[in-house]
C-alpha cells in the first residue's frame, strides 16, 4: 500500500513540478519540485525493499507448510491408494507444483496486489484530475476485461493439464532409473528413448497451447489499455491547446493514464499465472483432500487395546478381494485361531494369498467382511497406531531406507542403543557381515538398500524386526534363492525370533514348516486345511505335493 500510494503521488509531484515548477519559470519552485520528488522516490525504495523481502518471505512459508502438510497427510493414507496413483506423480506434484505455488505466491501475488492498488488508486485519482477524460477510458473498459476472463479460463485449463504432463515427465525417470539394472540388461534404452521423447513433447505441446493463449492475453490487453491512452491524449491535448485545463493536469492526467494501462497489463499477465497456480494448488488439495478408504473409528476417536498383547489372534469369516478382481477374492471365508506364543507356519502356492493375509493383518486394506479379534479386542475398533504396534513385520521383498546400517535397524525404535542394535544383529546373524562393510555399522546404503545382497538384506530386516521386539512377528520368507549359508543362518536365528511371541511365517521351506507348531495350507485364498506336519502328510494331498515339490530343504 505504500510504494503504491508513492508511485500514485508521483503523478501530482508531476502536475506541481510542470505548472509550478517549469510553467512559473521559477528556480526555486523547480528545487522544491524536485526535492519533493527525491523524498517520494526514497521512500519508494526503502518500501520495495520491504515489500520484497516480506513477500518472498510469505512464498517460502506457504509452500514449506503446504510441503509439511501434504506430507503429513499421504504417510497415513491407506496403500491402495499408492497403487492406483503412482508414487513417483505424487512426488511430481510435491516438487513441480510447490514450485508452481511459491513463485506465484512469493511474486506473482504482490505483483497483482500492488497493481491493483495502483489500478484502482489510478483511476481514481484520474477522475479527481479530469472527470471527462476518465469517463472516457472508463467507457473502455469491459472492453479489456471480456477478453482477460476468456482467455484466463483456458490458461487455467491448460495449466491442469500441463502440470500433468510434467508429472508423467517425472514419473517416467524415476521410474526408469530406480529399475536401471533391467532397463539395461533387456537393452531397453531405445524404447525409453522413444517412450520418452512422447511424454516430454506432449508435455511441450500443452505448454505451447498453454503460453499462446497467455501471449494472446497480454496482447490484446496492452493494445486495447495503450489504444486507448492514444485517445486520451489527443482529447486531452485539445483541452490544454483550448486553455481548457492546464498542461501539469494534462501530464498528470497521461501519467495516471499510464499508471493505470501499466497495473492492468500487469494484471491480464499475472491473472494468467494466479491461474496456472490455481491449477497447481488444485492438484495438491486433491491429494489433501482424499480420505483414507477404511471404514474405522478416526485415529483419535479410536481406543488402544486394554491390556499389554499376548498375542492370540482370531480371524472369524474374513473376505477381501483387490479392487477391480472382486470375481476372483484373495481371501474368502478364512477362519483361523492362532494361540498366544504359537508358531504358525501358512503355506500354499504362489498367488495363493499369504502376503494378502499379513497386509488384512495390518490393516493395509479393509477386509470385505469378516473379523480379526487380537486378545479378544476387535482390531476395527483400535486406532492403527496400536494395531500395528501389535506386530512386527519382516517383508517378503525387505525394504531398506537411505541411511546407515545402524539406522536401517533402528528404524523401528529410532531411540534404540548401539549396544541392542547390535545385539539384533547379532541374533539375526546380519553382525558377521555388517562387520566386514567398510564402515560397519556406519556404512551408508544407497537408495533401497543398493549395496546389500538379497540374503544380507533380509537378515538386516529380521535384526530390525527383533529391534521392534512386538508381540506378533509376521515373517515372509524370501522366495528369491538365498544361497546356502545364508539360508541356514537365517534358520538358526529362527529360535531365537519366535521364544515367546506368537509367529506367522509364510514358510517356503521345510525346515521352517518344520520348526511351526501347525501349518495352515491356503489356496486360491481359502484355508484347507490346519494341522501338523504328519497330519497334513496323511491328509491333505495339496500339502503331500507342496511338500515333495516345492519345500527347499536347507543344507544339512
Ligand atoms: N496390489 C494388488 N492388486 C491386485 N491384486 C493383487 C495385489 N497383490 C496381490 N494381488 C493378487 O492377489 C492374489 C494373492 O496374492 P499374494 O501376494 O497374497 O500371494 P502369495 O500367497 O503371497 O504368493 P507368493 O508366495 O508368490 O508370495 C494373487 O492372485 C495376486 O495376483
Ligand atoms: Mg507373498
Amino acid at each position: 500500500m505504500i510504494t503504491a500510494g508513492i508511485t500514485l503521488g508521483l503523478g501530482q509531484g508531476l502536475r506541481i513540478l510542470v505548472d509550478q515548477g517549469l510553467a512559473t519559470q521559477s528556480p526555486d519552485n523547480l528545487a522544491r519540485a524536485v526535492g519533493l520528488f527525491f523524498i517520494l522516490v526514497l521512500g519508494l525504495a526503502s518500501g520495495s525493499f520491504a515489500r520484497f523481502y516480506l513477500v518472498s518471505w510469505i512464498g517460502e512459508r506457504v509452500v514449506a507448510d503446504i510441503r509439511k502438510q501434504v506430507f503429513n497427510h499421504l504417510i497415513d493414507l491407506h496403500p491402495g491408494f499408492f497403487e492406483q496413483n503412482r508414487a513417483l506423480e505424487i512426488q511430481s506434484r510435491f516438487t513441480a507444483d510447490t514450485t508452481v505455488l511459491q513463485s506465484v505466491i512469493g511474486s506473482t501475488v504482490s505483483i497483482a496486489l500492488r497493481n491493483a492498488l495502483m489500478l484502482i488508486g489510478g483511476l481514481l485519482l484520474l477522475f479527481i484530475t479530469n472527470a471527462k477524460l476518465a469517463g472516457i477510458i472508463l467507457l473502455g473498459f469491459p472492453l479489456v476485461i471480456v477478453p482477460i476472463l476468456f482467455f484466463g479460463r483456458r490458461v487455467r485449463q491448460l495449466s491442469r493439464l500441463s502440470q500433468d504432463r510434467v508429472a508423467d515427465v517425472g514419473s517416467y525417470v524415476g521410474e526408469n532409473l530406480t529399475q536401471i539394472k533391467t532397463v539395461q540388461a533387456f537393452n531397453h534404452q531405445p524404447h525409453d528413448r522413444r517412450f520418452f521423447a512422447e511424454v516430454s513433447e506432449r508435455a511441450f505441446d500443452i505448454a505451447r497451447a498453454r503460453i499462446k493463449q497467455r501471449a494472446w492475453l497480454t496482447t490484446i490487453a496492452i493494445s486495447l489499455v495503450m489504444g486507448a491512452i492514444g485517445i486520451v491524449i489527443w482529447i486531452g491535448g485539445l483541452d490544454v491547446i483550448h486553455g481548457r485545463i492546464t498542461p501539469g493536469e494534462l501530464a498528470a492526467f497521461v501519467f495516471y493514464s499510464l499508471l493505470v494501462g501499466v497495473a492492468a497489463g500487469a494484471i491480464s499477465e499475472v491473472i494468467g499465472e494466479l491461474q496456472r497456480a490455481a491449477g497447481s494448488a488444485a492438484r495438491l488439495f486433491e491429494l489433501l483432500q482424499t480420505e483414507p478408504a477404511f471404514d474405522r473409528p478416526a485415529e483419535q476417536d479410536a481406543g488402544t487395546f486394554p491390556n499389554a498383547i499376548t498375542g492370540d489372534i482370531r480371524i472369524d469369516n474374513l473376505r477381501f478381494s483387490y479392487p477391480g478382481r472382486s470375481e476372483h477374492p484373495a481371501l474368502a471365508d478364512i477362519c483361523l485361531h492362532v494361540q498366544a506364543g504359537e508358531t504358525l507356519a501358512l503355506v500354499g502356492p504362489s498367488g495363493a494369498g499369504k502376503s494378502t493375509l499379513f497386509d488384512l493383518l495390518l490393516h493395509f486394506y479393509q477386509p470385505e467382511s469378516g473379523t480379526i479379534h487380537i486378545d479378544g479386542t476387535d482390531s476395527a475398533t483400535v486406532s492403527l497406531a496400536a494395531l500395528r504396534g501389535c506386530f512386527s513385520l519382516v517383508p517378503q521383498n525387505p525394504a531398506l531406507f537411505h541411511g546407515t546400517v545402524a539406522d536401517n535397524i533402528r528404524y523401528a525404535r529410532p531411540d534404540a542403543s548401539q549396544a541392542d542394535v547390535e545385539e539384533a544383529a547379532r541374533i539375526a546373524h546380519a553382525h558377521e557381515f555388517i562387520e566386514k562393510l567398510p564402515d560397519g555399522y556406519l556404512t551408508r546404503l544407497g537408495d533401497a538398500g543398493l549395496g546389500l545382497s538379497g540374503g544380507q538384506k533380509q537378515r538386516l530386516a529380521i535384526a530390525r524386526a527383533l529391534l521392534a521386539d512386538a508381540p506378533i512377528l509376521l515373517l515372509d520368507e524370501a522366495t528369491s534363492a538365498l544361497d546356502a549359508e545364508s539360508e541356514s543362518l537365517i534358520q538358526q536365528a529362527m529360535p531365537a525370533l519366535t521364544s515367546g511371541r506368537t509367529t506367522l511365517v509364510i514358510a517356503h521351506r521345510l525346515a521352517t514348516v518344520r520348526n511351526a507348531d501347525r501349518i495352515a495350507v491356503l489356496d486360491q485364498g481359502r484355508l484347507l486345511a490346519v494341522g501338523t506336519h504328519d497330519e497334513l502328510i496323511q491328509e491333505n494331498p495339496l500339502y503331500r505335493r507342496l511338500a515333495a515339490l516345492q519345500f527347499r530343504e536347507p543344507p544339512a
